[in-house]
């Protein structure tokens, strides 16, 4: 392995500081580098001309399995650096394994951060921004050459092949997962004729995600970083869109997820993505849906699959199950029934809306 590889982040860190006492300035990139394209070398040699030296930090093989799926990366770490350490534009690599770099950039300490031009300075990992500002890290966004891409290769590498795949199908959820167990159990038994690609949350721990881990399905829990009204940053709404890009879904399936979704998500999967919510819709949006309807002495409750679009629970209504209010019925036994018919009807709606879309 050429000496441009460097093992670990103490080598970097002397490395940097060696630059650093020579006056020269190092530039920071990162990123899987798995089929190398003119796209990438051309980003790479733009990013080397920002300063003196640069460095790329490359996804260990498990961390671009997880960021990309079954199947990647297609060249191992190994070789992935001694191909980039061959590059002209490249000065140093090194490999991490997490999903995100921060700790990379805390050991080589870049004077200079690039990313490709999907970013914006606003939209980067809340946690990897902070770090950059904290170390006072000039951050500088490259644009990406159009149809350059790995996963461009990957489908005319496909060719028609990849048409005889099952739909793809992401479950988005911050609970306990009921919903998403009753549709991972349909693709099980061949009653919902699709592979679940993905399971993402925005709660660290939920109950879905260790659903994910038990049924061997990837997952990711999405840091939804903190706004007012908690609504999901760009960084992370674009993290979501990322993952679901590079899993190549078809359908996405909200179950359970307690963040209200928005542009330019919505765009990208228009007429793509399903909600269940508890209640008969237009009546009960938002939270507390049966004690509302018990209050409202309603005789009658139920669950609804829908659409989604922009507003909260407005998309276009697809199905809806009922069931009765009873004496005696309170919120957590609405809920266990409603959870019931959310069980059968929603992995039978999805199979029906798959055949449509
Ligand atoms: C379901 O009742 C669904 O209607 C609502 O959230 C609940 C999710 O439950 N949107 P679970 O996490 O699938 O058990």
């Amino acid at each position: 392995m050429s000496e441009s590889f460097i093992t670990s982040r103490d080598q970097a860190a002397i490395w940097r500081n060696e630059m650093d006492a020579a006056g020269k300035r190092v530039v920071f990139t990162n990123g899987c580098f798995d089929l190398l394209h003119a796209g990438h070398v051309r980003y790479l040699k733009e990013a080397r001309a920002l300063g003196d030296a640069l460095v790329v930090a490359i996804n260990s093989d498990e961390s671009v399995r997880e960021l990309k799926g079954e199947g990647r990366p297609v060249h191992n770490a190994e070789d992935r650096a001694e191909i980039l350490c061959a590059l002209e534009a490249v000065d140093k690599v090194v490999v991490y394994g997490e999903k995100r770099a921060t700790a990379s950039i805390e050991s080589v300490r870049p004077h200079i951060y690039t990313k490709g031009g999907d970013y914006t300075a606003d939209n980067l990992i809340d946690e990897e921004k902070a770090l950059l500002d904290r170390l006072g890290i000039d951050i500088r966004i490259l644009s990406l050459v159009p149809g350059r891409s790995t996963r461009s290769t990957l489908e005319k590498m496909a060719g028609d092949s990849s048409r005889d795949e099952k739909p793809k199908i992401a479950i988005l959820g911050s609970g306990t997962g009921s919903n998403a167990q009753s549709i991972i159990d349909a693709v099980k038994t061949g009653d919902l004729d699709a592979d679940i690609a993905v399971i993402m949350s925005d709660v660290a721990g939920a109950g879905i995600l260790g659903i994910a881990e038990r049924e061997g399905i990837p997952s990711l829990d999405i840091d939804p970083g903190t706004t007012k009204g908690g609504h999901l940053t760009d960084a992370a709404l674009k993290e979501i869109a990322d993952r679901l890009k590079s899993y190549r879904v078809d359908l996405v399936v909200l179950a359970g997820f307690m963040r209200i979704l928005r542009e330019p998500l919505l765009s990208r999967f228009e007429n793509r993505i399903l909600n269940i919510h508890p209640s008969l819709l237009p009546k009960y949006p938002g939270l507390n849906t049966f004690q509302r309807a018990i209050d409202a002495e309603e005789s009658e409750t139920g669950t609804t699959i829908h659409v989604v679009d922009s507003g909260l629970d407005t998309g276009e209504i697809v199905a809806q199950g009922k069931v009765s209010i009873d004496a005696g019925d309170n919120a957590a036994s609405l809920q266990e029934k409603v959870k019931s018919v959310e069980h059968k009807l929603y992995p039978q709606v999805i199979g029906e809306y798959l055949q449509k879309c």
